[in-house]
C-alpha cells in the first residue's frame, strides 16, 4: 500500500453519531468509506446503486500482533450473518467465506472430567444450550482477491470484492443492507493467534479474544467510480495469479 490521504466527508459530528471517513488509496484512485473498528481499518466500497444487489469492494488492515486473524460481519452479529475471515499468508492475505449459527444440545465430558461407573458413559456430561459455531463455511459469498492484498512485518491487508455479502436469508428472512445507511451496524472479531493452516482457507481458528459492534457510512461508500476500481485498477498483474484465491 501507498500512502494514504484520509480527509473528513462528514460535517456535523451530532453526538454518537460517527462521522464518515473517506479513504483515497493514492497507489490507485480508489476511494472508501473508513471505520476504525477496534485495531482495524475496514474501508468499503459500493455502486452508486439504490438497493441490493450489489457487489462491495472491501479492504481490512490488521496488525499482526493484535490480529492473527480477524473477522468481519455483515449483519453486526457473529451468527446468522456473512463473515469475512482473513489472514496473512507469508506476504499475502487469505480470505475465508464462514458462517456461525447457535447450535443447541451439544454435550460435553465436563471439565475436569469426572467419571463414575455408574453415569453414562462413565463419565458426567454437562449441557451447553445454544453454542454459537463459527467454524461453518459459507460459499455463497464469494470473493475476488484484489490487488493490495498484501502483508509485510507487521500488518496484513485484505482488499477484495465480495459478491453476496449484502444479502443473506436466515431463518426464511432475506436481510439486505441498504447502500444510503449512514450507520450500517456490522460486527468484528479477532484473536492474536494466527490459523495453523495459513495456505488453507478452511483452516480452523482459535476462538476470538475480542469482539465488538460498529457502523459503517455505506452511503459514503457509494461511488459511481466502483466499476472502474477493480477492472482497471484493482486486478493483479497476469503473472500475479496467486493473489487470486
Ligand atoms: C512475496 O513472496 C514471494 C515468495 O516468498 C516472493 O517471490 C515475492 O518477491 C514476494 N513479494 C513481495 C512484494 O515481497
Ligand atoms: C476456499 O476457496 C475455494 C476456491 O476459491 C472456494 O471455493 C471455497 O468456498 C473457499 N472456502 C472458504 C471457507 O472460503
Ligand atoms: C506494512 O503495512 C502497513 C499496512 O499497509 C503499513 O501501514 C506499514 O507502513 C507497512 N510497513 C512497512 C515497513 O512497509
Amino acid at each position: 500500500m501507498g500512502l494514504l490521504s484520509t480527509f473528513f466527508t462528514g460535517v456535523i459530528a451530532l453526538a454518537g453519531a460517527v462521522s464518515a471517513v473517506q479513504y483515497c488509496d493514492s497507489g490507485t484512485s480508489v476511494c472508501y468509506s473508513e471505520t476504525k473498528a477496534g485495531d482495524l481499518f475496514v474501508r468499503v466500497a459500493l455502486p452508486a446503486v439504490e438497493q441490493n444487489p450489489f457487489d462491495i469492494l472491501m479492504q481490512v488492515v490488521a496488525p499482526k500482533a493484535a490480529a492473527g486473524w480477524a473477522a468481519i460481519a455483515w449483519g453486526g452479529k457473529m451468527t446468522k450473518n456473512p463473515i469475512t475471515v482473513a489472514w496473512a499468508n507469508g506476504n499475502k492475505t487469505v480470505v475465508s467465506s464462514r458462517w456461525a449459527d447457535l447450535i443447541p444440545h451439544i454435550f460435553e465430558p465436563s471439565s475436569p472430567r469426572r467419571c463414575h461407573p455408574f453415569w453414562p458413559n462413565g463419565c458426567l456430561l454437562t449441557w451447553h444450550q445454544k453454542h454459537p459455531r463459527t467454524s461453518g463455511r459459507y460459499p455463497k459469498a464469494t470473493y475476488t482477491v484484489l490487488k493490495g492484498s498484501t502483508a509485510n512485518a507487521t500488518h496484513w491487508t485484505l482488499t477484495a470484492l465480495c459478491s453476496q455479502c449484502a444479502s443473506w436469508t436466515a431463518d426464511g428472512v432475506t436481510t439486505a443492507l441498504n447502500p444510503n445507511d449512514k450507520a450500517a451496524k456490522f460486527a468484528y472479531a479477532l484473536a492474536p493467534t494466527a490459523p495453523s493452516q495459513p495456505a488453507n482457507n478452511a483452516s480452523s481458528i482459535v476462538k476470538h479474544t475480542i469482539h465488538a459492534a460498529f457502523t459503517v457510512d455505506l452511503a459514503a461508500a457509494r461511488t459511481d467510480k466502483f466499476e472502474t476500481f477493480f477492472e482497471m485498477e484493482l486486478r493483479w498483474d497476469l503473472d500475479e495469479t496467486s493473489g487470486k484465491k
